[in-house]
């Protein structure tokens, strides 16, 4: 692969990449709240928005009128909410435009999010990656080396098939793969508090093919679609559900044993759903 561009590198600790492969299987979802989990914990975060196919981050950060502006300098202002700096392609366009990118094009887009973008010094910058395997996590990669990524997936044949599909994509451009995220595991039943498996293959540890460590399962939450909906982060909005929890786990794994020396805050719940 070609080496990073050259240029006075922006003063962000790690570039951590969410992808799956698969569409609807909860990247957005999962880079939002795991954004808002390290920043909970006292990180100082930026999301970016790298799915410039369907930017979901306008609507679920409650920003969906939003547009981007630059500075004196020329330079672009990264929206703030949520304790997150927040960069889309949405904050550009129409909610209803269609979106296509030429490679060169998409590929200088990613380039000046994070190149001319005035992020401030941060501890992490989570990315939302499109679905497939295409130009935009090697882009990303180029603009700035990735940390490493997280793969989401979901408890069936079909998503498991495309999240293997991402990390041969991973390994191909030399981007760690930090760990696995099992996101619609089970559904607790309103009525008896009972677990329901929502797909037939929960048993099965989703990281074990690609030898990550498998850093959460998010249980299936009528609330995580209203939030995302209604742009109010989960972990904000209901701090106290058992999915909550599971977003701080997730960002407690990926920072742990961490070599920057930044250490998240303990958190303690009560493990209401
Ligand atoms: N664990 C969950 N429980 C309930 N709804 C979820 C859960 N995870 C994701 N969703 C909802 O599913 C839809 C797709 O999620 P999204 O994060 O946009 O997926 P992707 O970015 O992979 O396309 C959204 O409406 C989101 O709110
Ligand atoms: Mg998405």
């Amino acid at each position: 692969m070609t080496a990073p561009q050259a240029g006075r590198a922006p003063a962000i600790g790690k570039v951590i990449a969410v992808a799956s492969g698969k569409g609807g299987v909860g990247k957005s979802t999962v880079a939002l709240n795991l954004a808002v989990a390290l920043a909970q914990a006292g990180a100082r975060v930026g999301l970016l928005d790298a799915d410039l196919y369907g930017p979901s981050v306008p609507l679920m950060t409650g920003l969906r009128d939003a547009r981007l502006r630059a500075s004196a300098g020329g330079r672009i202002q990264p929206l703030t909410a949520h304790g997150l700096r927040i960069v889309s392609v949405g904050f550009m366009v129409g909610e209803g435009d269609a979106l296509i990118w030429r490679g060169a094009v998409l590929h200088k887009v990613i380039h000046d999010f994070v190149h001319d973008v005035d992020w401030g010094p941060l501890d992490f910058l989570v990315a939302d990656l499109p679905p497939g395997t295409g130009d935009v996590p090697l882009s990303l990669h180029q603009a700035l080396p990735l940390h490493g990524a997280l793969l989401v997936t979901t408890p069936q044949a079909v998503a498991r098939a495309d999240a293997a599909r991402a990390a041969a994509m991973l390994r191909e451009l030399d981007i760690p793969i930090l760990g696995c995220v099992e996101n619609m595991s089970i559904a607790v039943c309103p009525h008896c508090e009972g677990e329901v498996p929502l797909f037939p293959d929960t048993a099965r540890d989703p990281g074990e093919p690609f030898g990550a460590p498998l850093l959460g399962r998010i249980p299936f939450d009528p609330r995580i679609a209203a939030c995302g909906d209604s742009g109010s982060p989960l972990v904000a909005a209901h701090a106290d559900s058992s999915a909550a929890t599971v977003f701080r786990e997730i960002a407690r794994g990926l920072t742990q044993g961490d070599a920057t020396g930044y250490q998240p805050r303990p958190v303690t719940t009560k493990e209401v759903m």
